[in-house]
This record gives C-alpha cells, structure tokens and sequence, in this order.
C-alpha cells in the first residue's frame, strides 16, 4: 500500500505579498517569499493541485515620481523591475506558477468589477476632504511628501507625520516652514472629493470573520483590539496625477494603490487560470471548497485582514481561507542598515553566496507566528556548515565512494529496517511541521535524523569493515542502509533545498517521493558521488558586507545607484553656491582590494593632492582615467570609508554599470580652476 491515497487530493492557492516596482528585492523581503516557496513546494511534494501566484505592485505616487526623476514612462519602470524582480526570485529558487502585474487588463477588469459591486452595494460612500497639495507640481501630497522642521525638537529636513531625531508624531500641517519634497514649494491646503470605502458596515462580519480560525492567534488578538476601538471608512480614491487606474465614472479620480493592489492577486490567477484552462470560479466563488491563503508580512495585516476579505465579501467572493503573517528580518540583531551593510540585496547575497544556505536558514528559524527574525551572519554559516555539510551531505559522502568502487555503484538490501522504518515514520511529523509552517521545528526533527544516520555509519566503521577479508556483503549493506537514510533526509528537505534535491535524485538516480517514501532503494545503481554543497567561509559573508555598503550612494563617489530612492529638495542659489567645484586631474588611479566597484583616485587640484574613492570600476580601468581631468566637489567634508579617508568627490554622469561618463572639460581646463 502506498501512503499517497491516505491523503484527499486538495486544491489550493497561495500568494505572498506583491512587491513594489519601486525597487529591488532585498533579504527582508525574501523571508515572506522562500517561506511561501517552502510551504507551496511542501504541498506539491504531497500531490495537492497547488498554485503559488504572485506580481509587482506597479502603481503608486512613488513609482510615478520616480520614473519621472529617471527620465522614462512608468510603463517602463515598472516593465524594467518587474523583470529584476523576477531575477532575483529565480535565483532564490522561488517558483511561481505566474507572477504578474497590477497595471494588467485583468486586474483593471477586476478593480473595476469589484468597485461596482461595492458601488452597487451602497458600500461606496463620496465626500470633500482637505489635504496639502503642491502648487507648484499641481499634486496632492501624502504625509511623507512633506518635509520641515520638527515642532518639538526643531530638528530640520523631517517628514510630515513623524520626527526621526526625536520620535515626536505629528500633522504635516504642524511643521515648521513646511516644504513639498517633490518640488520644494511651500504646500498649501486645497479640498477634493474622495470616495470611501464604508468597513464600519463590515464590523459584525470582521468580528466573525478574524475569530473563524482564519488568523494566527497574536493577529485576532490585535485585530480585535481594533475593532473594539472601531473602524474608519477607508480613502481609495487619488487624485490626478496618479499611476494607476482611473475610477469609472469619475474622470481625474483614481483607485488608491492598495484597493487595486490585493485585486492583484485575482488578477495574477486568473492570467494563469486562462493560460492553463484552470477554472477561476471553482477557487473564487462564494462557497468555493478550494483553499486560498496568503502569505504576508506584519506590517500589511489591516489591509489583507480587515479591508480585503470586506471587499470580497461584498462583492460576493469567497474570503481567504487564511491570512498568515510573518514577522520582520533583522540582521545581526539590529534593523537593516545601509552604512553596517547589512541592507542587503538579493542580487547582492548572489554574488557571493549560495541561495539554499539562506533557504535552510531561515526554514531553521522559522516558526508559524509573527515574531521578528534574526539572521545573525555567524550563526548562519555555523548552522549551515555543521547542519547541511556536516550532517546531511555527510552521510551520502562517506558511503557512495565504497559503492562505486567496490560494487560497481550498485547498491544491495537494506538490513537496517528498523531505523530506516523510525526514518519513514518521522515524516507524519515532519509533515505536519510543514503543514503549520513550523519549519523550525522541520528542520530540528530532520536534523535529529541525520544525527541518527551519522551515528549509524559511526558505529558500523565501513572504512575499517572496507579492509576486512570477506566482508563485502556487510559492507554494501551498511552503506545500503545509509544511502537510503540520505534518501529520506533529502525527501523531508527538498522543499527547502530543491537544487540539492535535484542534484541528489541524479547522484541516486531515482526520485525523492514523499507519498512512496516507504519504497526502499535496494540492489539498484547509483551515481558516482559528486560534492553536494560547499562550506560557507566567513570571507564570502563580508566580501557581501562590504559590496553592501558600496551601493550606498554617498560612498559610491558618483552616484549611479538606481536602488536607492533619493527625494532631492530643492536647494537655494545661495546653498548652491557653497559648492567649491574644482576641475581635477587624475594623476593615479588604483584598484582597491576587497572593493568591487570602487577605484582610489589620487587628484591634483592645483593647490595639492586630494584622496577620493569614486564608485566608477564598472566603467573605467585604472590606465583609461590617468591623466583625465574631472570636475570635483572640493569642499565636502572628507569622509572616512572602509578602505581610507575619501576627500572629496567627483561628478559623473550617466546610469550605471558600464556607462558612467567622467565629465572632461576641453582644453584650457587646469587643476584647480573653478568651476561655474
Ligand atoms: N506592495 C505591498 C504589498 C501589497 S500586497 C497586495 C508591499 N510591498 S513591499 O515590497 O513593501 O513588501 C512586500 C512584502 O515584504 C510585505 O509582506 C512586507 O511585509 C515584506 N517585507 C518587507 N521588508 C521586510 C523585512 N525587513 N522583513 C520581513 N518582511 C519584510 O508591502
Ligand atoms: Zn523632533
């Protein structure tokens, strides 16, 4: 009997959170996703008919404005880190069954729909309201648009509803000498009509609804916090000019990102739904038997667990059947920081490590409840290193080589059964770790296993048994037993570690099959056993570090960075003026060790040499900038850097990687001339 028909087959939709198309995926990030990829691959190990979809969110005040400062369309900012995005996920080894995007026809249909319904419903309720608006840019501005002086602790340059330097909360309208951030003006109050969402209407079946089993319990308890407190109609209107979808029937007014953003979700299914002939209805409708869970992180619960399942409800969709939130990444114990290096990006880990050290990683820590995690770097390649390589690969490494060699790669009978059946048995639990999302746990119980395994070929000495005359069968048979151990070990871990899975179902040439776990590989040939995965070095921990840290824009001399987000203010003539721009010529340039964007210019400015690091080695070697002059920032305040004292800085232009152009003013330019 095979275990497989032990399980009803269950049909299921995940998602995580759509990402913003504003910019690149960073570790944090890839908690919500490689957990969601775990669970999914979990659950298709198991023979579920499982879809895991997901998109860019792709609309947005940010997103138009900062395509804007790049000098290109939203389309085509969106359409660019859309396909980042999906790199970097691809990397990870997440696997989506479709990621899409909320600026698609089928998630115009669906916000749309969905409107009318609310609309129908008399869910939809229109009002004037008062907000700051930009004069000069003709645009409404939201609170961290707004920049000024703090009133409590005078602290210049904050944002409009909070103080960074002393924490005080407040209204944009309290700040001292208030600015736009998008063009500088002093913003004035003008009044628009917005339409509303009315939730106070769903307050009963919220009550109901986040009390059914649909939420981790931490999650009801705050949500009913709130909903005692009472609930607020919801603004899902924006007014022009907005990236996103215009509202029927009434021109200028658009859908608030985060209405049209969860319809994403629909959107990204039903594209999948009509590629693949999957029927859409049979998952969404009301009473649909299909299960939908949404992977997200803390920060988002109000809008997946009071304002979506509303939506749904009304417009006479099934609801999630749950909501599971995570909590957020810290690394080393503290927030991600850009200057510590440790606001790391996915593309940026790639370069220097291997995805499946960060998958187990965060499966090792990982638990079914919102608390934060803590990707502490040692930790990470001890655990990876004494748990992966030391346990698990282990055991396949010390057994496969006396196969090949002394039984032409064919295994022989397991003799072991009670310990392999002790193996096949786990996986009830393991599974049901999996199943929780307690992967933490997962991980321990599989780990546990391997100690067993290990102990095992400990015991048995096949590399003393492989020099005794007449024991060749005792030595196939306890290389046999522990080849099937690694087999089941690397079944419980392949939603983890699918690349090693994949690598490992080649080296046994047979499949890592859950629901046929009980099937043992016996008198079958294997593979010749090639390393399955290396060793983290602390070495390549901070050479991440480091590479980290050069993509912060003020240490990269130019500043090409289109990672980072800089709302520039406006600055006045006279600020200007305190500029000392100076023609420079670069009399040396060198590489610097550890630092792969960075080149070590020596300049000559006429009254003496200065040292800056300028972030340009994608463009430039060395030989190619000796001798060119360049325009630098004189007096800016010398900075001190990982690798020296940075004296300056110099003016590039262009966006990145091979183009960034140094400025080379013609003939007639000496060291140290001003520049104006
Ligand atoms: N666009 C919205 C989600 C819309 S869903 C209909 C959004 N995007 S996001 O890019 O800011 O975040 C995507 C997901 O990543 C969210 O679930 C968020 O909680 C999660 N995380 C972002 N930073 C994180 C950490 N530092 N740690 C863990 N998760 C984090 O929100
Ligand atoms: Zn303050």
């Amino acid at each position: 009997m095979t275990q497989a028909s032990a399980f009803p087959q269950r049909d299921i939709l995940v998602t995580s959170a759509l990402p913003y198309a504003n910019g690149p995926v960073h570790l944090g990030h890839l908690l919500e996703y490689i957990q969601t990829d775990i669970w999914v691959r979990y659950q298709k190990l198991r023979g579920h008919n499982c879809f895991y979809v997901c998109a860019d969110d792709a609309h947005g005040t940010a997103i138009m404005l900062r395509a804007e400062r790049e000098g290109i369309s939203s389309e085509a900012l969106i359409e660019r880190i859309k396909s980042e995005h999906q790199q970097d996920f691809a990397g990870f080894h997440i696997r989506f069954d479709n990621y899409y995007s909320t600026h698609s026809e089928e998630n115009r249909y669906f916000s749309e729909y969905i409107y009318r319904q609310l609309q129908d419903n008399n869910h939809i309720a229109t009002r004037k309201i008062t907000q700051a608006y930009d004069p000069e840019k003709n645009m409404f501005l939201a609170d961290r648009f707004i920049k000024g002086t703090c009133p409590k602790c005078k602290s210049e340059d904050q944002y409009g509803d909070n103080c960074e330097v002393c924490g005080a909360t407040y209204t944009p309208a309290e700040l001292i000498n208030p600015r736009s951030a998008v063009s500088g003006a002093t913003p004035v109050e003008k009044e628009s009509e917005h339409y509303f969402f009315r939730l106070p209407e769903f307050a009963d079946f919220l009550q109901s609804w986040t009390r059914s089993g649909t939420l981790q319990p931490q999650v009801a308890n705050k949500l009913a916090e709130w909903l005692d407190a009472g609930l607020q109609e919801w603004d899902i209107s924006r007014d022009a000019p907005y990236f996103g979808f215009e509202i029927p029937d009434a021109p200028g007014k658009y859908f608030y990102v985060w209405l049209d953003a969860p319809i994403g979700y629909l959107a990204s299914f039903k594209n999948l739904c009509d590629r693949e002939g999957i029927e859409f209805e049979h998952f969404w409708k009301a009473d649909s038997p299909a299960e939908v869970y949404h992977f997200i992180g803390k920060d988002i619960i109000n809008f997946h667990a009071l304002f979506w399942p509303s939506m749904l409800h009304s417009a006479g969709f099934r609801t999630p059947t749950a909501v599971w939130a995570h909590g957020f990444v810290t690394v080393n114990g503290k927030k991600m920081s850009k200057s510590r290096g440790t606001f790391i990006m996915a593309r940026t880990y790639l370069d220097h490590l291997n995805p499946e050290y960060l998958r187990y990683y965060f499966a090792a820590k990982l638990t079914g409840s919102v608390d934060d995690m803590d990707l502490n770097l040692e930790d990470f390649a001890l655990r990876v290193n004494s748990d992966l390589v030391g346990k698990v690969v282990n055991i396949a490494s010390r057994s496969a080589g006396f196969i090949t060699k002394r039984f032409n790669g064919e295994l022989g009978s397991v003799t072991e059964t009670a310990t392999l059946q002790t193996f096949v048995d786990a996986g009830e639990e393991i599974a049901d770790f999996y199943e929780s999302r307690e992967f933490g746990r997962a991980m321990r119980r599989i780990m546990e296993l391997a100690d067993i395994a290990n102990q095992y070929v400990n015991d048995q000495q096949p590399w003393v048994i492989a020099r005794q005359e007449g024991q060749e069968a005792e030595l196939q048979a306890i290389c046999t037993n522990a080849i099937n151990m690694f087999r089941l070990l690397m079944t419980y871990l392949s939603p983890v570690l699918p690349e090693t899975a994949l690598a490992s179902e080649a080296f046994l040439g047979a499949t890592l099959d859950w629901n046929h776990r009980d099937q043992r590989l016996e008198n079958h040939p294997i593979n010749p056993f090639k390393p399955l995965m290396n060793r983290v070095d602390m070495s390549q921990i901070d050479k991440m570090l480091d590479a980290s840290k050069e993509e912060m824009p003020a240490a990269s001399g130019a500043a090409p960075a289109a990672n980072i987000e800089p709302i520039a203010d406006e600055i006045s003539f006279d600020e200007f003026a305190r500029v000392d721009l100076r023609v420079a010529e670069i009399v040396k340039a060198e590489y610097v060790e550890g630092a792969d964007k960075l080149l070590r210019l020596t300049l000559n400015i006429g009254a003496g040499e200065r040292n800056v690091f300028a972030g340009i080695r994608s463009a430039y070697t060395p030989d190619q900038l000796k001798g060119r002059m360049t325009v630098m920032v004189g007096n800016l305040k010398p900075r001190k850097m990982k690798f020296g004292l940075s004296e300056g800085m110099i003016l590039a232009a262009g966006p990145g990687g091979k183009d960034i152009f140094i400025l080379s003013p013609d003939s007639g330019a000496t060291p140290g001339m001003r520049v104006m």
